[in-house]
């Protein structure tokens, strides 16, 4: 059951489709007080009450012990202790002595403080006390994820060759670059599906433009790569550039399409390109038109996009700029001490993404002025749900793949995300596996993290292991930063080890796309915490590292290094396979209990539940080349396969899609 109460007069924001009528009388749950002027929404946990939720959040499956607070946040450096990232998912679920799930439909900033003040207290603070509050109560957590997946519609559907592997790195900064590795993946013969084009392939990092030097008859490149079987994936920007003569710029002012600052003048941000205007996308025109700029790439050859810098990311405001300069100039006279030194330091290091300057400009909200920080969370929905809603005129038939950085729940119908700027670290390798669960309760399906980590050097153990978890993530895009070591699969001695894992990917990814559809069409979760399944499971409700993945399988990824295996938790007598390649791989299977299961480097580990199995193909160049005769069963003996099927590049899914029982 969904409850919905409301309080003060919200601001829309589209999170929900189905219309609920407001619940009179008392919120479940939670004690509402007011301290200094907040509202607090305060639930007294127990002991072994498990808070899970949140979407894109830094810490484990189980929040309980941190604070987080919902403000869509440019950070590439976050760690454990980072309270805010990319997305906004104000969606959790409280298990233990009670069952229920909580959504807090609000546009801006929440507090989250699940249990760090007080470790027996849950308790949540809006900026302000106007928002929606949905309570849902059901007879476990997947009926509970299930019921607000329904409240909140439908996720987006990605074409099926956006689960083939992605190569992108933020320095390609050519057509010679992009048909160099499309090459060296050929000459080894290792699948690809994609190749990303980041900001590089822009004039002047201009959205909607392309450097024609850098990539002369466009057109015919991408009519190149897609005879090799890559799809081109172009980023696209918030800002506008403010540039005399761009089109872009010159519509948008003309049309009143961006954000205003307080004297009602175009606000001026800075990103890549310098001095930006933000187009104002909660106003439907500036969406309407922004989207139909897709067609420029479209009309090329390009179908499908990643939307960044959308939360937005602001370098600088021309105003905080001018008053740290003339700071900085007055310090920069003085002895700097303890005090004062710190204060530069502090200044210098305030002038990017400053949620102060989200004070400072404005939307248009069916003609009301509303400040940036009361809708900042909505900003990077809005920019995706542009193109969305653009992408269903121009592309009707045909899916467009499309993700965001930046998110709020309702953005899910229109898009995937990926989890953002992350590190060539293994505790992020960590926090990809422990994201999943938390972004499928709130509507991403389609995603997954930078593999082998966006900022930092990687190592090829660490890239090796990473494979190994993305080889299950809907989204398996190997990125990094410029600067960074280069981490194509072919500078690493043991390239040949990664290529057997992209090699086992396309083999799972009959499998895979079949277990997304079926989560997409019946609103459920593809990865999950084993406690899902398990619910009065102790030591199941226990586990952080592990995840069950669909129906069938359990994943338990090496995310240490120089380990040679690691210690999983079976909730029941499982299949373990041991996989070197498509071809060299044992079975065995483990009972219910603790284990140490062996995980040499180049050995991907993982379980089939008790009973089943999984179709499993021969691998192929690109996703198009998959070939679903090859399919044979790997499991239990006797076990049968629903496999979805659809022709996976329209839309018309339910028409041409059929079920197919795989047998051994
Ligand atoms: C942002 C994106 C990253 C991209 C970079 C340059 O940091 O998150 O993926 O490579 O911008 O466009």
């Amino acid at each position: 059951m969904i409850e919905r109460f409301r309080f003060g007069t919200p601001i829309e924001t589209c999170a929900v489709v189905e219309q609920l009528p407001v619940t009179e009388g008392m919120l479940p749950f939670f004690e509402i007080s007011s301290k200094n002027g907040i509202t607090e929404f305060v639930y007294k946990l127990a002991d072994k009450d498990i808070v899970y939720g949140l979407g894109e959040q830094v810490r484990g499956i189980n929040k309980r012990g941190w604070c987080y607070v919902s403000s869509n946040s440019d950070n590439p450096h976050h760690q454990e202790d980072t309270r805010s990232l990319y997305g906004s998912h104000n969606f959790m679920i409280v298990s233990g002595r009670e069952l229920f799930g909580v959504f807090f439909d609000y546009a801006g900033k929440v507090t989250f403080d699940v249990g760090y003040t007080n470790r027996d207290i849950l308790c949540i603070m809006p900026e302000d006390l106007n928002l929606d509050v949905y309570v849902i109560t059901g007879e476990s957590e997947k009926d509970i994820v299930k019921q607000f997946r329904k409240l909140i519609g439908r996720s987006y559907i990605a074409p099926k060759w956006a689960f083939g592997y992605g190569q992108s790195r933020w320095g390609y900064k050519d057509a010679k670059d992009i048909r160099q590795v499309a090459e060296e993946y050929r000459k080894r013969n290792i699948p690809l599906d994609s190749i990303y084009m980041d900001i590089d392939y822009m004039e002047r990092y201009k959205d909607f433009t392309i450097d024609e030097e850098a990539f002369p008859e466009f057109e015919d490149f991408c009519a190149e790569m897609k005879a090799q079987g890559i799809h081109l994936v172009p980023i696209i920007d918030a800002g506008v550039k403010i540039e005399e003569g761009y089109d872009v710029y010159e519509e948008g002012v003309k049309n009143d399409y961006f954000c205003k600052d307080a004297k009602g003048k175009d606000f001026v941000g800075a990103v890549w390109p310098g001095r930006v205007h933000f187009p104002d996308f909660l106003k439907s025109e500036t969406r309407n038109w922004f989207g139909q700029k897709y067609k420029f790439l479209l009309d090329k050859g390009i179908d499908g996009f990643w939307n960044d810098m959308n939360e937005p990311a602001i370098f600088y405001t021309e105003e905080r700029l001018a008053s740290v300069m003339e700071r900085i100039s007055e310090l920069s006279k003085e002895n700097l001490d303890v005090n004062s030194y710190f204060e530069f330091t502090g200044l210098v290091a305030g002038i990017g993404n400053n949620v102060g300057d989200y004070e400072t400009f404005f939307h248009d909200m069916e003609g009301k002025k509303v400040p940036h920080s009361k809708v900042h969370n909505l900003y990077g929905y809005n920019m995706t749900k542009a193109a969305g809603e653009a992408f269903e005129m121009l592309s009707p038939d045909k899916r467009i793949l499309m993700f965001s950085r930046s998110s709020y729940i309702g953005a899910h119908r229109y898009g995937g995300i990926w989890q953002g700027d992350n590190k060539s670290w293994w505790s992020h390798l960590l926090m990809n596996l422990q994201m999943m669960p938390s972004l499928n309760m709130a509507g991403f399906l389609y995603t997954g993290a930078d593999v082998g980590g966006f900022g930092s050097d990687v190592t090829e153990d660490l890239m090796l292991r990473w494979l190994q978890l993305a080889v299950f993530t809907p989204l398996m895009r190997n990125h990094s930063c410029r600067g960074t070591r280069e981490q194509e699969l072919y500078r690493f001695d043991n390239c040949d080890d990664c290529k057997k894992m992209i090699e086992i990917r396309y083999g799972l990814v009959p499998y895979l796309y079949s277990e997304y559809m079926k989560a997409v069409l019946s609103d459920e979760m593809m990865f999950r915490p084993l406690s899902f399944d398990f619910p009065t499971d102790a030591d199941a409700r226990g586990v952080e590292d592990q995840l069950l993945l669909g129906n069938e399988l359990m994943i338990a990824p090496v995310y240490t290094p120089n380990a040679t295996g690691r210690y999983v938790y079976l909730p029941e007598e499982m299949m373990c396979v041991r996989m070197r390649s498509l071809d060299d791989y044992e079975t065995n299977t483990l009972a219910a209990g603790h284990h140490f299961v062996k995980a040499e480097l180049n050995e991907l580990v993982f379980f089939i539940r008790n009973g089943k199995a999984i179709p499993v193909g021969k691998t192929a160049m690109n996703t198009k080349k998959l070939d679903a005769a090859t399919l044979m069963l790997l499991g239990f003996e006797g076990a049968e396969y629903d496999l979805y099927e659809d022709d996976g590049y329209t839309k018309k899914y339910d028409r041409s899609a059929r079920v197919r029982e795989i047998r051994r």
